[in-house]
């Protein structure tokens, strides 16, 4: 598995998406996912799996003869839980349900506007200090934010996770990561099903023999963004992996780039921040 390197992490190429897996659902696809050669899992305390998703990985490990160190984990602080104190009991929950001494990547999961990111980004960066976590970063972060978090931080910030797919325009954060060495990770990379069917994903996946939905992860990966499809069915576990051996063409890039619309989010709850775009 190829990585993108940013700020002194790591990260595997592609994840694994967990958010609505649950029991032996989730145990079962983080498993065959590590027996198919993911390196890279991805949940949330808010995703209520982490006790699944850390059996899936003890028994993928376990049947794999993999190392805890090959796979790279990442779980988040919910926005509601970012206060101090609430804080560093929502990591050590999440670890005590993963039944791990420590995670790859611990994210702020959103931002809380009435918990003053000095307080946030605080207790993140303590949690990398005290092993809790190798890296850390953000996830659902504008501009703006990028530019306090990497002010206030006293450790490096490796990666923004943001909702990247064809449809949305997300350029002006995108670049903002870059200029401050943050990498990007992809969430909903296949707009939550509305990649099949789009009439010019499947024009061009045809061209090379793929799906629509390889073809948004391509496009992804070929940009170096990470992406974390979400999938309980076998079959999509293995093809979303099967990305690497084909690359789409400059024209075909710019064809995907030009389905991208400001307003084309699949996920803006009510505790969004205003977004760049
Ligand atoms: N940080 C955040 O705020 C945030 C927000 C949302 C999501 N996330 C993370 O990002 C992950 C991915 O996002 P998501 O789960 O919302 O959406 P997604 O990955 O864009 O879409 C998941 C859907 O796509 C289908 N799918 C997967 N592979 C497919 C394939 N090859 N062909 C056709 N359909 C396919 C899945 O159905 P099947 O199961 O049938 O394959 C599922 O219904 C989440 O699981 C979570 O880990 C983070």
């Amino acid at each position: 598995m190829t990585v993108i390197e940013a700020n002194g992490a790591r990260i595997p190429s592609i994840g694994l998406g967990t958010m609505t897996l649950k029991d032996q659902v989730c145990i079962d696809t983080v498993k065959a996912a590590l027996k198919l050669g993911y390196r890279h899992l991805d949940t949330a305390e808010r995703y209520g799996n982490e006790e699944w998703v850390g059996e899936g990985l003890r028994q993928g490990l376990a049947e794999t003869g993999l190392k805890r160190e090959d796979v790279f984990v990442t779980t988040k602080v919910y926005w509601d839980k970012l206060a101090p104190g609430d804080f560093e009991a929502s990591v050590e929950d999440s670890l005590k349900k993963l039944k791990l001494p420590w995670v790859d990547l611990l994210l702020i999961h959103w931002n809380n506007p009435k918990v003053p990111l000095s307080d946030s980004v605080k207790s993140l960066c303590a949690a990398k200090k005290s092993g809790q976590a190798k890296h850390i970063g953000v996830a659902n972060f504008t501009t703006s934010m990028l530019d306090e978090a990497t002010r206030l931080a006293t450790e490096p910030l490796v990666t923004n996770q943001i909702e990247v797919h064809p449809f949305l325009d997300q350029s002006k954060v995108i670049a903002a990561c870059k200029q401050h060495g943050l990498s990007v990770t992809a969430y909903c990379p296949l707009a939550r099903g509305k990649v099949p069917g789009n009439e010019t994903l499947e024009r061009i996946a045809k061209a090379h023999g793929r799906s629509s939905s390889q073809v948004a992860l391509r496009y992804l990966t070929q940009q170096r963004i990470i992406p974390i499809p979400r999938t309980a069915t076998p079959a999509h576990l293995t093809a979303n992996l099967a990305v690497f051996d084909f690359a789409l063409t400059a024209a075909e890039m710019a064809e995907v780039a030009a389905l991208k619309k400001p307003d084309g989010r699949v996920v803006n709850p009510a505790h969004a921040p205003p977004w760049d775009n």
